[in-house]
């Protein structure tokens, strides 16, 4: 199966073909390879603009697409960034003014719970559609700290750790993260999908189905 995957963003396209990497049977592509336009992101949740995405990537390239909607959403400001978590600060896309417009809202703020959602979305052509979630809860910090990941990375302190996400080792981050529990999910509907296999997880036995 050639699978693409719906996302130009480069922190998620390396996050991915790492926890992509154990699948035989299944070739990726990127934009690189196969360009598609940008989707715009009009929905109200990340199921919402993950299926825009995947939709649109398909219909474009006659492709099976493997896209993805995230964000943070943080208790204490009802659940913002949330969608707009990429573009929080204003275009262009700027990490260290988002993470700095964070720290702003945050500030005095003693409830500092927070959580990551990933949501994946496969698109079939022949109008199949796979959905699966991953959430990682953690804190926010009072300052950045690391150096790798993306995003909100050097501000996020997963539950359980007193490190934020930026400074645990790419291993770590993508066995925990929210992104690998949705695509940990995904991968089981990918080998059901594959000639030989049986097909439990297509059929969204243990979470939610194709539709
Ligand atoms: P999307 O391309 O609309 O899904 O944008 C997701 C945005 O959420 C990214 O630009 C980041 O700001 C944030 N985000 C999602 N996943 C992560 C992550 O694993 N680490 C840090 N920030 C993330």
């Amino acid at each position: 199966m050639i699978l693409l995957l719906g996302t130009k963003n480069a922190g998620k396209i390396r996050e991915l073909k790492v926890l992509l990497s154990d699948l035989p049977g299944v070739s990726f592509l990127t934009f690189n390879e196969r360009p598609f336009s940008d989707v715009e992101e009009t929905g109200d949740t990340f199921e919402e603009n993950a299926l825009l995405k995947a939709r649109a990537i398909c219909a474009e390239t006659g492709l099976p697409v493997l896209a993805e909607d995230s964000g943070l959403e943080v208790v204490a400001l009802g659940g913002a960034p949330g969608v707009y978590s990429a573009r929080y600060s204003g275009e262009p896309v700027d990490y260290a003014r988002n993470n700095a417009l964070l720290l702003k809202k945050m500030a005095g703020v003693a409830d500092r719970r927070a959580r990551f959602v990933d949501v994946a979305v496969l698109r079939l052509p022949d109008g199949r559609e796979y959905v699966r979630k991953g959430i990682l809860t953690g804190r926010i910090a009072l300052a950045p700290q690391g150096e790798g990941g993306f995003g909100y990375d050097p501000l996020f302190i997963p539950d359980g750790y007193d490190k934020t996400l930026a400074e645990l080792s790419t291993a770590e981050k993508n066995r925990i993260s929210h992104r690998a529990r949705a695509i940990a999910a995904m991968k089981e509907v990918l080998r059901s999908l594959l000639p030989g296999e049986g097909s439990s997880a297509a059929r969204g036995e243990g979470g939610a189905g194709p539709r």
